[in-house]
């Protein structure tokens, strides 16, 4: 009698026997990872929306974990992803010229300066591969975007993790860590999960304590939501010759984070030794059509940071009707300590097709990070938390995945 495995009629109709693939979960020695890789960790998105519709009992969703544009991405994006599907049979161009001379049109700089990549998170890894090295040493703020950890630790450098705070960024923290044998300040401006952003005057601040050779990187994922014209832009920096890599996405506020687009803007020289790090078709065809696509689409953008500008201070009014404290935001986003155990609450809210990211990742129990959505979601989200906040416990305080 043929075990499972050897079974033919398990096996399709070749007859030959093939190895039991739960059998390859018990090999004695299997090849080992690098040991680094042990103080990763996996990145575990926000919940999908298509889980979000198999949960809601009314099909009502409001997908508000994973701060993407509430309207989607622009119909010019999608109509260009159709046009350039014919073309995938051939390799995209490797240099992305395009795109990269689109974004440069777009900023009003040279294409020299602007290096692409596929989705900001490639271009954080790109910058960590290329700036950094076991000799030297990498500030990390916390609570913000693990990313910047990653793509650290992956270069073997050192860490100096900091405290920037849940209101306001705690930029003489950042200053403070800075050392002679610092590489990359890592920076997101507005910061994920806070929303705080950085102003023109902290940046010089964190420029005049870089040592030679070291950069501040900006992630500006989220760029095209701030308001306040005090606030440093990263790319006008990069621009002007300060040691500043920005980093931006076409994830959120032109709605492609499926297409995965992003870039970076740094010194033409540096941009050039960078794209040697970076894979060699990184983006793909359909990718840099629909970014081209979505550039151009300004009335789309518009009505993303409208849309924004006008939820924004009514999610932040509602949580605070409902007993949250709620830090003020520059991004598509509010990160409110709900008073409860927040990994409790979004998994109840799940129930009523809602989402948010709770804030154990970033050992914050009590908050949330909450995206900005529609009127509609963002009722969805205040009759949820209505009926399930009240009943939900205070955390622990046990850190949580
Ligand atoms: C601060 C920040 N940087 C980068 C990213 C990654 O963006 P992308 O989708 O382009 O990889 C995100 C996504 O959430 C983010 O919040």
């Amino acid at each position: 009698m043929p075990t499972p495995a050897e079974d033919p009629a398990r096996n399709g109709s070749t007859g030959r026997a093939r190895p039991d693939p739960s059998a390859v979960a018990t090999t004695a020695s299997p090849a080992q990872a690098r040991p680094g890789l042990a103080q990763l960790a996996t990145y575990v998105p926000g919940a999908a929306a298509g889980t979000l519709a198999e949960r809601s009992a009314d099909g009502r969703t409001a997908p508000l974990a994973s701060n993407e544009h509430p309207l989607g991405p622009a119909p010019a994006a999608v109509a260009a992803l159709r046009d350039a599907a014919d073309q995938v049979g051939r390799y995209p161009d490797g240099a992305a010229r395009a795109l990269t001379e689109a974004v440069a049109r777009a900023h009003a700089i040279d294409p020299r300066l602007v290096l692409t990549a596929n989705g900001a998170d490639n271009a954080l890894t790109v910058v960590g591969l290329g700036m950094l090295h076991p000799e030297g040493e990498a500030v990390v703020p916390v609570p913000s975007f693990a990313a910047y950890r990653t793509a650290s630790l992956l270069a073997g450098a050192t860490l100096r993790t900091v405290e920037i705070g849940d209101e306001g960024l705690d930029v003489e923290a950042v200053r403070a860590a800075v050392t002679p044998r610092t590489r990359v300040v890592w920076l997101a401006s507005p910061n994920n999960p806070t929303g705080a952003a950085l102003s023109r005057a902290d940046a010089q601040r964190l420029l005049d304590a870089l040592p030679a050779g070291a950069a501040l990187v900006l992630d500006e994922a989220y760029a095209e939501f701030r308001d306040d014209p005090a606030l440093a832009d990263g790319i006008a920096l990069a621009a002007e010759g300060a040691p500043v890599i920005a980093v931006r996405t076409f994830s959120k506020a032109h709605g492609l984070a499926g297409v995965r687009a992003g870039y970076l803007v740094a010194h033409p020289t540096l941009v050039a030794e960078l794209a040697k790090v970076r894979e060699p078709f990184a983006l793909n065809h359909l990718a840099e059509a629909a970014a081209v696509a979505a550039l151009g689409d300004t009335e789309h953008l518009e009505a993303a940071r409208e849309l924004v500008a006008r939820q924004r201070p009514a999610l932040i009014a509602a949580l605070e009707a409902r007993g949250a404290r709620v830090a003020p935001s520059q991004g598509n986003f509010v990160w409110a300590d709900l008073g409860v155990d927040a990994a409790t609450a979004a998994s109840r809210l799940l129930d009523h097709g809602v989402a948010i990211r709770p804030g154990g990742a970033w050992g914050r129990p009590q908050h949330a990070r909450i995206t900005v959505g529609t009127p509609e979601q963002q009722a969805l989200l205040l009759e949820a938390l209505d009926a399930v906040l009240p009943h939900c416990p205070t955390s622990t305080g046990a850190p949580q995945p």
